[in-house]
């Protein structure tokens, strides 16, 4: 395997239009999540028309033992990494108090700590060879706090945080760094963290295949930044100009699951 795109989270959603925009583009992967007979099938699929190797590593990001294992094993494959996709996340809805430990730390390691690790894992061979791009999926969330989402909300700050600051630190290396904003996207996300029912997921989805071609387009031109589709836009525009007090009732309204 020579240069490559390694993408986590590509089990369903994003994740698995992000690796079929690869293979389109005759880039190798490796694709990383939990449910591995999920990733071999897509891994078949993808190899099937013969122009793409693909790997698939089982691993739960939300264990430290399992990310440097994810990390020898690329390396063990002899892959060069010239795209880094950090999109595996969950999230959950609620009040904190009382919700499960388990859950929250879960959100903090997957959607954080696995992040920073990988990004910190292959930024160095990327900038010897002045060539590759990382691509961070944030949130529009990540804009404003989320009560009923506090941990999740915040956890996409820190990724949309993160990654402008190193698209700075990255200028003139011939690598960038991108964040991708989604809002509201139809994938398996809604369903895992219990938000299907909530008035943000109501009122509209965008499809993943929208999403994904819109991020990947951003990090080939090295965006620092990207947010999807006019509403989110517009949403992303006005949490800047509200009341802080404003902006966290509407946020927790939309988090909430009933009518
Ligand atoms: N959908 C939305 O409305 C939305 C909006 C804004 C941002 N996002 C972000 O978009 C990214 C992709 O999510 P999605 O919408 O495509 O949701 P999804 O369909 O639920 O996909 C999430 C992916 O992350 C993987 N994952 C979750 N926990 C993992 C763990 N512990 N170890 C390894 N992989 C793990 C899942 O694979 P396994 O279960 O097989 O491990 C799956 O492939 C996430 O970072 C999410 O926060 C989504």
């Amino acid at each position: 395997m020579g240069r490559a795109a390694l993408v986590t989270g590509a089990s369903s959603g994003l994740g698995e239009e992000f690796a079929r925009l690869f293979a389109n583009d005759g880039v190798d992967l490796i694709l990383v999540a939990r449910r591995r007979e999920r990733l071999e099938s897509l891994a078949d699929a993808l190899r099937a028309p013969g122009k793409v190797s693909v790997q698939v590593i089982a691993a739960d990001l939300g264990v430290p033992g399992d990310v440097e294992r994810v990390i020898r094993e690329v390396q063990a494959h002899g892959a060069e990494i010239e795209f880094l996709v950090n999109n595996a996340g969950l999230g959950n809805v609620g009040p904190f108090a009382g919700s499960a430990l388990g859950t929250q730390l879960m959100m903090v390691d997957v959607n954080i700590r696995a992040l920073v690790r990988l990004t910190h894992a292959f930024l160095p061979a990327m900038l010897q060879r002045r060539r590759g791009r990382v691509l961070n999926i944030g949130s529009t969330a990540g804009l404003q706090p989320g009560p009923f989402g506090a941990v999740y909300y915040a956890s996409k700050a820190f990724v949309n945080s993160f990654t402008e600051a190193l698209a700075h630190e990255l200028k003139g290396t011939g690598v960038t760094a991108t964040v991708s904003l989604p809002g509201a996207t139809a994938t398996e996300f809604a369903s895992v963290a219990g938000s299907g029912e909530s008035r943000l997921f109501r009122s509209g989805v965008m499809t993943s295949a929208e999403v994904a071609r819109d991020a990947y387009r951003a990090m080939l031109h090295g965006k620092a930044f990207v947010v999807h589709g006019w509403k989110n836009k517009v949403l992303g525009f006005s949490v800047r100009l509200g009341p802080r007090s404003v902006v966290r009732a509407i946020s927790a309204a939309m988090n909430k699951t009933g009518s």
